[in-house]
């Protein structure tokens, strides 16, 4: 891939693009050993060796971070009025970080964040059935016939009914707690199954996304990098047909 000098630093934290492309100017920048004063050149991110100010600035092509969506923030890229995940993972500067699919503004938990489109196609994919494991509260007793009914398939509206899931019920009184895991990613998903038998969802957190799990330590709002085997785990799992 080839990219501007000034966004392969940008891109790399080195600093934003106004102060980099002093930097570059300055003369604080080499490629391949020979200082370089133009930031619109462009760079072989395979191949060119970058430095700046006397340290190694190697590429890496795509970013992962694991958020703890907290409530309120939306799950886009740019909003008018509302946070939107992406302006919570502060350590990056890269323009182009999305959200792996949707949680809604009220939900929280586990939200994959990154610039690999192909990795979310894939797990976003209906044809791929990526699990999701889900943790709810809902308003009233959950009782056996719903685990029945959720296993079954649900009609929910939509053109087909909702494949089977698996409900697993904690704690089954005034307010009930359970787990639950689907293969789909349908608009509004799990409210839209529980409002199918007459039960109204009063806390949703996402705690499981293929073989991507929630770091518990994370409070909601918080982000960390996923580690190498968790990016291979999940690359390589989703890429089975
Ligand atoms: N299902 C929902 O209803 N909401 C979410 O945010 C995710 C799944």
């Amino acid at each position: 891939m080839k990219i501007r000098l000034d966004k392969y630093l940008a891109d790399m934290n080195c600093g934003t693009r106004s102060g980099l492309k002093k930097e570059i100017r300055g003369g604080n920048v080499t490629v391949n050993g020979t200082p370089v004063k133009s930031p619109e050149i462009k760079i072989d991110t395979e191949t060119d060796k970058v430095v700046f100010r006397g340290q190694p600035v190697v590429y890496e092509r795509y970013e992962y971070y694991m958020l703890n969506k907290p409530a309120g923030a939306v799950s886009a890229t740019s909003d008018r009025h509302e946070q939107t995940v992406t302006e919570l993972i502060r350590d990056s500067k890269r323009d182009d970080l999305f959200p792996v699919g949707r949680l809604d503004k009220d939900t929280e938990g586990l939200l994959l964040i990154t610039n690999n489109g192909e990795l979310s196609h894939r797990l976003l994919s209906p044809r791929k059935h990526v699990d999701k494991i889900y943790f709810a509260r809902i308003d009233g007793r959950v009782t056996q016939e719903d685990v029945d009914s959720f296993a079954r398939g649900l009609d929910i509206g939509d053109e087909k009914k909702t494949l089977p899931a698996d409900l697993h019920i904690c704690t089954s009184d005034g307010i009930s707690e359970v787990m639950l895991t689907i293969r789909e990613g349908r608009f509004h998903q799990v409210k839209r199954m529980f409002q199918a038998v007459g039960k109204k969802v009063i806390y949703l957190k996402r705690l499981q996304m293929g073989s991507l799990c929630l770091d518990e330590s994370l409070k909601p709002g918080e982000y960390r990098r996923l580690t190498e085997e968790e990016v291979e785990k999940l690359c390589s799992q989703e890429r089975k047909p």
